[in-house]
């Protein structure tokens, strides 16, 4: 392909993508599976590989990050970013409609929105394309946030339609409850703390340096205000659903998320509904936002110094009780993690009753101050678990003790170690403290690790306490004899018991790492680990250099790892897994090999034989890497039909052999 006809096919699929990304995301009716939307994508990514200066900043490959941002510079807004007034009443409602009247001197018509639990985000597009998307800041300066924010799927990167030329898009960026809990299920098998709330993780995700991670945790945006274009439209409500034909998600009408009213009963009754109704959302609100819709009265109305006097912010009071704090105890994870606990005088609160409460960790405790049989007050936010958020100190008995973080742990006494620049306080004891060996063994036997049949937690419990195992490994030199034994075994049971702890010898080795439960070592790292390093005894002597090389591990988890293979107790482990014949190696498929390691491939064309992806899962299989450029270093590029000519001439160039399908086959089949 010339690099004219490059141009136009660029901007082909580019158009293409963008308009399927719009009906996915935005639109929730896709019309094409995801399989051939990556493969439209790939498409684009090799032409943009292909001719680097054709690549557009908005292009959608830049939807899945992987620019760097190393320091967030700062940026003035264009328009101040103001914030709104807070009411907590219908009074305090009433009083700004009867100012606002006032001022303006004709009727009024109110618009109603949701007040999204999210960080604010101006974002300003020239001639149509995302030029840049700025933080709030401290109104009039905010931080450059660009690349993370194009990799925001639904936020436009170019705008359709009769979109104008210059113009400021303000909305809120947050996190979906369902992303938010997905997020905190992977930390918790990786066996990092879990995220407090999705507004302050939404934040924090938006300021990371490497957008590849902020683009997988997937960031929503609501726009809630257009800015610089107020003569396309009477007001406030007819320009967000203009927005809509540019491109933009905004809130559906249909399910209430927008409303227009001329009433303060309208406004109540909107207030009313989502008091009641904002448990269903998908995502956090923390109250609404009533505007006046018309722009020639919101101009009348004008601005305080903070904020607006044409909108308003309409808060929903925390449900909060107050009760006793009668105890604090402390859990141990299977990490070794130590999480304190208030026991709590049971106390009804959002239609349950609360007994406990989560204090998070040391930090908490002292930032609250807490003494035992203190009055607390409990609020249930966003979060599934109730917080403590203050305490009564005109309530507090004389001489109560005051509540201190623990030293040593609970279950197995050993000292607490608190690693430097984190929250959490962790047991060291791996392989003494029973929670944490209980756990681990949990860990182990679980549907993704070693999905043991008829092993559950309860017979866990029951095998450590008849003490017939303190660890996984253990699992192995189980006799039926010794599990008929157990309480509530019958014989079909512990049969299958054996049975499931044999076939386990057949999961390959990828789960087996994960099923270890080394800190850090999810489903996705123990994957890359496995098909690198290939053996358990390969992985265990690996470098930090070694362990860095592999694509997405970071200092932490290379110094997890060798802490993990370090210690006495996980080399036993170890050592019974491999006399036990458990997979610690990866299975060669069948028809693989590492005849090819060390080269790489670039395939391009269609082929008769294969599929594109066939041919790379070979190259893959049997060692090789496939890259998407050519380059010097290039070992092979397979040349099937409709290769571009460009390419064709820099693997001539820099002189990298050509196969052709049948010599593809040809080294394929050799018995080397
Ligand atoms: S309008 C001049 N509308 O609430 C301010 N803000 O305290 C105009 N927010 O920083 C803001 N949902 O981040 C507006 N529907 C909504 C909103 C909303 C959430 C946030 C926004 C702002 C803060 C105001």
């Amino acid at each position: 392909m010339n690099k004219n006809e490059a141009v136009q096919e660029i901007e082909r699929l580019s158009l293409e993508l963008s308009e399927h990304n719009h009906l996915y995301y935005v639109e929730s009716r896709p019309l094409i599976s995801d399989y051939d939307f990556d493969m439209l994508l790939n498409k684009l990514q090799d032409l943009e590989d292909e001719f680097p200066d054709l690549a557009s900043e908005n292009s959608p490959t830049k939807r899945v990050g992987g620019d760097i941002t190393k320091k967030f510079e700062s940026v003035e807004h264009k328009y101040a970013m103001l914030s709104l007034s807070n009411t907590y009443s219908k009074d305090e409602i009433e009083e700004w409609v009867a100012r606002a009247l006032k001022m303006v001197e004709s009727d009024i018509e109110y618009v109603c929105e949701l007040k999204y639990d999210g960080c604010a985000i101006g974002i300003q597009y020239v001639e149509g394309q995302l030029k840049q998307a700025i933080t709030r800041g401290d109104g009039a300066k905010g931080e450059n946030v660009t690349a993370n924010v194009r990799t925001i799927r639904t936020v436009p990167l170019t705008l359709k339609n009769d979109f104008p030329k210059d113009v400021e898009i303000r909305g809120e960026i947050f996190f979906p409850l369902e992303n938010f809990h997905r997020l905190n299920e992977k930390r918790r098998e990786q066996g990092e703390p879990e995220f407090a709330n999705p507004r302050n993780t939404a934040s924090g995700t938006l300021k990371m340096q490497d957008s590849k991670v902020v683009a997988e945790r997937g960031l929503d945006c609501f726009l809630y205000g257009v800015y610089g274009v107020d003569d396309q439209a009477e007001g406030h409500y007819e320009l967000v659903q203009k927005a809509s034909d540019w491109g933009f998600k905004i809130p559906p009408v249909s399910l209430r998320y927008i409303e227009k009213t001329s009433s303060i009963e309208g406004i109540m009754n909107f207030i009313h509904y989502w008091d009641e109704k904002r448990k269903e959302l998908p995502f956090e609100i923390d109250g609404v936002v009533i505007k006046v819709n018309n722009y020639d009265q919101q101009e009348i109305l004008g601005f305080t110094a903070k904020s607006p006097r044409w909108a308003i912010a309409y808060k929903f009071k925390a449900e909060r009780v107050s009760t006793i704090l009668e105890e604090v105890t402390y859990q141990v994870g299977r990490t070794g993690a130590v999480t304190p606990v208030a026991n709590l005088k049971p106390v009804q609160l959002g239609g349950t009753t609360v007994k406990r409460a989560s204090l998070h960790n040391a930090d908490q405790i002292e930032k609250l101050g807490l003494y035992l049989g203190d009055r607390v007050y409990v609020e249930k936010g966003g979060e599934i678990i109730p917080k403590i958020v203050g305490v009564d100190l005109d309530d507090r008995i004389a001489n109560s003790e005051e509540v201190k973080f623990i030293h040593a742990c609970p279950e197995c006494h050993a000292e607490l170690i608190r690693h430097e620049g984190e929250v959490q306080h962790y047991c060291p004891n791996e392989i003494g403290c029973p929670p944490q060996m209980k756990g681990k063994v949990e860990h182990f036997i679980g549907r993704k690790a070693m999905d043991i049949d008829g092993l559950g937690a309860e017979t866990v419990d029951a095998l450590f306490e008849a003490n017939l195992i303190s660890n996984s490994a253990d699992l192995y030199s189980l006799t039926f004899d010794q599990v008929v034994n157990l309480e509530r075994m019958a014989d079909k049971s512990a049969n299958n018991l054996i049975d499931g702890i044999e076939a386990s010898k057949k999961i390959p080795f990828e789960r087996v790492l994960f099923g270890l439960g080394i800190r850090m070592v999810g489903e996705t790292v123990a994957k890359k680990l496995a098909k690198y390093f290939k053996s358990l005894d390969a992985l265990s002597v690996a470098t930090l250099d070694e362990l860095i090389a592999v694509d997405e591990i970071g200092d932490k988890i290379a110094l997890s790892l060798q802490d993990f293979f370090l210690n006495e107790g996980s080399r036993q482990i170890i050592q019974k897994l491999k006399d036990a014949g458990v997979q610690l190696m990866i299975e060669e498929q069948e028809g693989g090999s590492n005849r090819w390691e060390g080269l790489s491939f670039v395939v391009s064309g269609v082929f008769d034989a294969f599929s594109r992806d066939e041919l790379k899962a070979t190259i893959e299989q049997n060692g090789g890497k496939n890259v998407s450029s050519i380059s010097k270093k290039t070992s092979f590029v397979v040349a099937g039909d409709k290769m571009g000519p460009s390419k064709l001439e820099k693997a001539t160039k820099l002189e990298v052999t050509i196969l052709t399908e049948q010599d593809f086959i040809k080294m394929m089949n050799r018995d080397d």
